[in-house]
């Protein structure tokens, strides 16, 4: 159903900025995109937090679906050089001044979000997947009542259905997926379009 939609110019252009500088092409599906814009407007979601920010397409799908007027994306990198191109990305798209940037590792930065206190409304969690169910937690642990959780290749191109596949972002996937299945703090679903992804409300 993708050749329904128009081309998405922001990830064409995020995307040319991605192959200048030889990074990998693992944006979010476009598909994908536009659900995080939709589920961010429809939940009045104001504090987003994504782990994993690349070249900034998913950070911009986030901040497309905050009002014009609030809101703030935070952004959890761990690559200096791709910290500065999702930024400058962001900006260029018009969400400078909606969004920030914490660059380290993302449990770094959680844990520093949480001795601050904040809470965020939304989750995108798109980083590295043998920390997936590390992620999770800080995430229901960071959420206002009522939070979404989202996250992206869930299906790990095939592997977390695969018995013989047994390495450890395999293993940590299945186990976050059982997790927001089976989590009784959580409202969960699956998604099986594209490379997998999950969706769960904190109660
Ligand atoms: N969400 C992006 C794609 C993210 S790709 C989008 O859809 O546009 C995964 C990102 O996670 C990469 O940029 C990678 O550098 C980052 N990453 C990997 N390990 C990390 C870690 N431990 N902490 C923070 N970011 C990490
Ligand atoms: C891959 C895809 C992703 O969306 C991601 O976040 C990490 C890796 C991949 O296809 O390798
Ligand atoms: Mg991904």
């Amino acid at each position: 159903m993708d050749g329904l939609f128009e081309p998405d110019a922001e990830w064409e252009r995020v995307t040319r900025t991605i192959r200048e500088r030889g990074m990998p092409e693992i944006s979010v599906a476009p598909g994908y995109g536009r659900l995080l814009t939709m589920l961010v407007a429809a939940s009045g979601a104001r504090s987003l937090l994504e782990i994993g920010a690349l070249a900034g397409y998913s950070g911009i799908c986030l901040a497309r679906g905050l009002p014009a007027d609030d809101g703030l994306l935070t952004s959890l990198e761990l690559k200096p050089e791709y910290a500065e191109l999702a930024s400058a990305n962001l900006a260029a798209a018009g969400y400078g001044d909606r969004s920030e940037m914490l660059v380290g590792t993302a449990a770094d930065s959680l844990s520093k979000l949480e001795a601050e206190g904040r809470r965020f409304d939304f989750f995108f969690i798109d980083a590295d997947k043998e920390n997936y169910p590390v992620y999770l937690e800080f995430a229901i642990r960071l959420a206002n009542p009522g939070a979404l959780i989202a996250a992206d290749n869930t299906l790990l191109r095939g592997r977390t259905l695969n018995p013989d596949k047994q390495g450890p972002a395999v293993q940590a996937v299945r186990l976050f997926n059982q997790t927001i299945a089976t989590d009784p703090r959580l409202i969960g679903t699956h998604l099986p379009s594209y490379d997998g992804l999950a969706l769960a409300m904190v109660r």
